[in-house]
């Protein structure tokens, strides 16, 4: 149940152009023939000869052609490659990542070859995909293999010697990199719902891919070149389903799902329950079967939703089932869809199939809505196979592999994919092409997962011998030669990959005189992401602050676009508070990370003529050192902020799903104010331990900024504190961090105080959980009239620690207060 786009990953939202999805690697080989045949408008290469001939590179087979090949059908089926001995293809690649591959087989009968009496496997890079034999039809076979290696190898192996493959086309091509990710896809099984990680490293297989109460999808208008195809023929109990469609193009939103997860016409057809038929009583099911082997392998199920038959928000609340088990209850569009309607997203299940022998999947209405709004809907499903040769294949015959593709622990089995193929060509040929416009693939510098920064290093911090030099006119002496950076990461040694993202992989690092150090290395050769790595070379050579990781240099060499940091030993926050937790934070270590993070914020926001505005608070871009002292880290999607009398910077929408700013949602309008909001959702995400969005809770616990100001606003917010806590916090300081949240979470930016307020009155909550030591200078509280953004500070008005204050303040602006602060505090 993974809203994975949704909830997890950055947005990378270009709300009004989105330019077509284009492919880094892309291979399209006509098997056994000599010209170009297209299909779908796509080219295919004859690999019978030059230059696609030399991607076969071992094995025996012969090129054969069907010499009565029916009127209509398509060229590209009229050749095929047969092979009669293990045959490869190798085809360079040059983007790591989930690849798309598809093996056309659509058997004809040559002199020689009667081709549907094939007995054959297919391998990618030593990893098994499928066995096959007998094929009656023509199918497409598709799996999604990670390929992290810069060849993929693909073979077909007779499986005696006495027998043959073929193929009639082959496809290679690299998938946008958010298709599959490893956050937010749910495991539903007797034991309940649980996460399921590592979704990348699986071997997927298309079993199935459905427009719910919609028409066939062609690849004419898959931007994927993937096809879809009617439900009609799994609906149970068809009298109880209903059709709805809209001609309105979805409303894709940041942090929901994409052209690429499906294309609009997914989006803009579903079926409902069928409310007419009043045989079926007021509640009632839609229920799809979907017949499969029961080989006991694992199953990811891609359910998309996009509600188009709402009037209004929060009328839809529906439950979705898995074989009869409660895979998502309560499901509401509205609160996962940045309240819009319209807003296609989608829902990652993974289910296995044992025992069943189909997977089946129903929506029905949950009890939250008023019983004349009864509804459920589905719009499109897509069901893959988890595909692993282990009960297989003998272990000796992996062992001799090189397993250059990673498999995971479930058994492979094979059914064919449920696509007619013929039936596709029927409809598709027709059709004019013409797709709509698509988010470029980006590869940005923006997804930065990396944790690794921020230095166990003093010396870094200050600038350090390697980074000394950078004068104030450029950062050129910050660059690191190709081979500094080899020889730290041993080669780019993978033992040392201690995070990844879009832009490729961070490395742990060892530099010149012991230095620990992060090493984030984009794609080489892509150059994808390069406005982004010069954006963060700019901003972070030139500030250098304690709670801000340092950059320790770059390199741009060989078309690397690499980025060397400060190493941070206790990775991100969110790690701390609710990854698999060694030792919880005590109340006071989380009070002195939020007032670490809320420095460096600070600084960010004013410690320049021209401050900066990060666009991306969260709990995983705030890193702890070995000491947990907190550094703000990822300046990617940082952009400068205003000059002067602008009060905004107008620009794309970015930042992270559960920590935007609503106000800059809706006006697309950064402030630093967007900044303070987000700190607020990890102030309560440090209090309660929990992630900003949780899609498993209950409806209204799904978000936490909405749930927590829930509880604040009731006084109670001790409900929902991180169990770890309790007992530990003061009520005085938990009452006034509480505040100091809300206030951040203010709808409107004007309302929300400053970083510098946020700074000092979390100063003030330590104070009233440590008790005051010597004289202190004690912040002041600020009540709720005059929290906001200018209040100014008379020192008169400094009070000891007492009780509220109802101050007039005057003179001295919080921010000149704060500045001094930070001259002592902040280096
Ligand atoms: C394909 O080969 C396998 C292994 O030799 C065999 O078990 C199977 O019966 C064959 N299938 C057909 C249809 O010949
Ligand atoms: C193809 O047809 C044969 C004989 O009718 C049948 O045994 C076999 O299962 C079919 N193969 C597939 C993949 O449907
Ligand atoms: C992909 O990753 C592997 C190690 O994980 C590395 O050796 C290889 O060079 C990378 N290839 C590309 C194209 O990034
Ligand atoms: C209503 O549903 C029943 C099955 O429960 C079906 O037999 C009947 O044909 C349906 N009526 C209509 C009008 O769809
Ligand atoms: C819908 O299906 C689920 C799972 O099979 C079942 O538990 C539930 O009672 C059904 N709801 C209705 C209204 O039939
Ligand atoms: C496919 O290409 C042909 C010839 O270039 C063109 O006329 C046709 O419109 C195209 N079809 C689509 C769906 O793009
Ligand atoms: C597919 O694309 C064509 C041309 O772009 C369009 O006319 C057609 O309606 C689309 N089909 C669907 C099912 O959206």
């Amino acid at each position: 149940m993974a809203i994975s786009k949704f909830l997890f990953l950055l947005l990378l939202f270009l709300p009004f152009s989105s330019p077509e999805f284009v492919p880094s690697d892309i291979y399209l080989l006509s098997c056994g023939s000599s010209s170009s045949p297209t299909f779908f408008n796509r080219t295919f290469v004859g690999d019978s000869v030059k230059p696609a001939s030399d991607f076969l590179t071992a094995g025996r087979s012969v090129a054969v052609s069907n010499r009565n090949p029916p009127p209509d059908s398509e060229p590209l089926y009229h050749t095929a490659r047969v092979f009669t001995s293990a045959s490869s293809y190798r085809f360079n690649i040059k983007k790591n990542g989930t690849h798309l591959l598809r093996f056309h087989l659509s058997p004809f009968s040559a002199p020689e070859f009667a081709l549907h009496s094939a007995n054959f496997t297919i391998w990618a890079n030593g990893a098994f995909l499928s066995m096959i034999s007998r094929v009656n039809d023509s199918v497409i076979k598709e799996f999604m293999v990670r390929i992290d290696t810069n060849v993929l190898e693909i073979e077909f192996k007779p499986v005696s010697s006495t027998v043959f493959g073929f193929a009639n086309a082959i496809e290679v091509f690299s998938a946008p990199k958010e298709l599959i990710t490893d956050n937010g896809a749910k495991l539903v099984d007797s034991y309940g719902v649980r996460e399921y990680y590592k979704l990348t490293s699986q071997i997927l297989e298309t079993k199935y891919r459905i427009n719910v109460g919609g028409s066939l999808v062609t690849p004419f208008n898959d931007s994927l070149w993937r096809t879809w195809v009617p439900d009609e023929p799994f609906l149970v109990l068809k009298s109880a389903a209903k059709v709805a469609a809209t001609f309105h193009a979805p409303n894709y939103q940041a942090g929901g799902a994409t052209r690429e997860d499906a294309p609009d016409s997914v989006y803009m057809t579903l079926q409902q329950m069928n409310k007419e038929n009043s045989t079926l009583g007021a509640k009632f099911n839609l229920t799809w079967n979907f017949p499969l082997e029961s080989n006991g392998a694992k199953h990811l199920i891609r359910l998309h939703f996009c509600d188009i038959v709402s009037s209004a928000l929060n009328q839809l609340y529906f439950n979705v089932y898995i074989n009869g088990y409660s895979a998502y209850r309560d499901l509401d569009l509205s609160s996962l869809s940045f309240h819009q309607l319209s807003t296609p997203l989608y829902v990652d299940f993974i289910v296995d199939s044992a025992g069943f022998g189909n997977i089946q999947i129903s929506v029905g209405p949950s009890d939250l809505s008023s019983s004349f709004r009864y509804n459920a809907i589905l719009n499109g499903a897509e069901i893959l196979e988890m595909v692993n040769a282990k009960d297989m294949f003998s272990e000796a015959e992996k062992k001799k592999r090189n397993l250059w593709v990673i498999v995971g622990p479930v058994v492979g089995g094979f059914v064919g994919l449920c696509l007619v193929v013929a039936a596709i060509l029927a409809l598709g040929c027709k059709r004019r092409k013409k797709r709509k416009p698509r988010r470029a693939e980006s590869a940005g510098w923006t997804s930065v997962q990396a944790y690794g920064g921020g230095s166990s290093d003093s010396k870094l911090s200050r600038g350090s011998t390697l980074a000394t030099s950078f004068g104030p006119n450029g950062y050129h002496s910050l660059k690191i030669p190709f081979a500094d950076i080899q020889l730290a990461t041993n080669d780019f040694d993978k033992s040392l990959i201690i995070g990844s993202g879009g832009f490729g992989m961070v490395y742990k690092g060892v530099l010149g005189d012991n230095i620990n150090v992060a090493v984030k290395r984009g794609v080489p050769g892509s150059r994808q992401g390069l406005p982004e790595f010069h954006t963060e070379i700019a901003i972070l050579s030139k500030i250098r602050h304690h709670h801000l990781v340092s950059l320790v240099g770059y390199c741009d060499e060989q078309s690397e676009m690499i980025l060397v940091y400060e190493y941070m030993e206790k990775g991100p926050l969110k790690k701390q508070l609710y990854g698999p937790i060694v030792s919880p934070l005590s109340w006071k270590q989380r009070l002195e990370i939020c007032i670490g993070a809320a420095r460096g914020l600070h600084y960010l926001h004013t410690g320049f003529a021209q401050g900066i505005i990060h666009r991306d608070i969260k709990s995983t871009n705030i890193l702890l050192d070995e000491n947990y002292v907190a550094k703000v880290a990822d300046f990617g999607l940082s952009r400068s902020g205003p000059r002067l009398d602008e009060t905004h910077v107008s620009t794309g929408v970015k930042g992270s799903f559960g920590y935007l700013d609503p106000e800059y949602f809706r006006r697309q309008q950064l402030t630093d104010k967007s900044d303070v909001y987000s700190f607020g959702v990890v102030l309560f995400e440090v209090l309660c331990a929990r992630p900003a969005v949780d899609p498993l809770l209950a409806r209204e616990q799904v978000n936490l900024a909405e749930w927590a100001l829930h509880w604040q606003r009731k006084g109670m917010l001790e409900k929902i504190i991180d169990p770890h806590l309790v007992g530990q916090i003061n009520p005085s300081s938990l009452k006034k961090y509480g505040e100091t949240a809300e206030k951040c979470l203010a709808d409107y930016g004007i309302d929300r105080p400053t970083m510098g307020d946020v700074l000092w009155n979390l100063e003030y909550v330590l104070q009233l959980q440590v008790g005051i030591q010597t004289e202190p200078l004690e912040p002041v509280d600020i009540d709720d009239s005059d929290f906001p953004t200018s209040t100014a500070i008379h020192p008169s008005n400094l009070r000891r620690h007492s009780d509220e204050s109802t101050g007039n303040y005057s003179d001295i602006s919080t921010t000149k207060v704060f500045s001094q602060l930070l001259t002592n505090d902040g280096r």
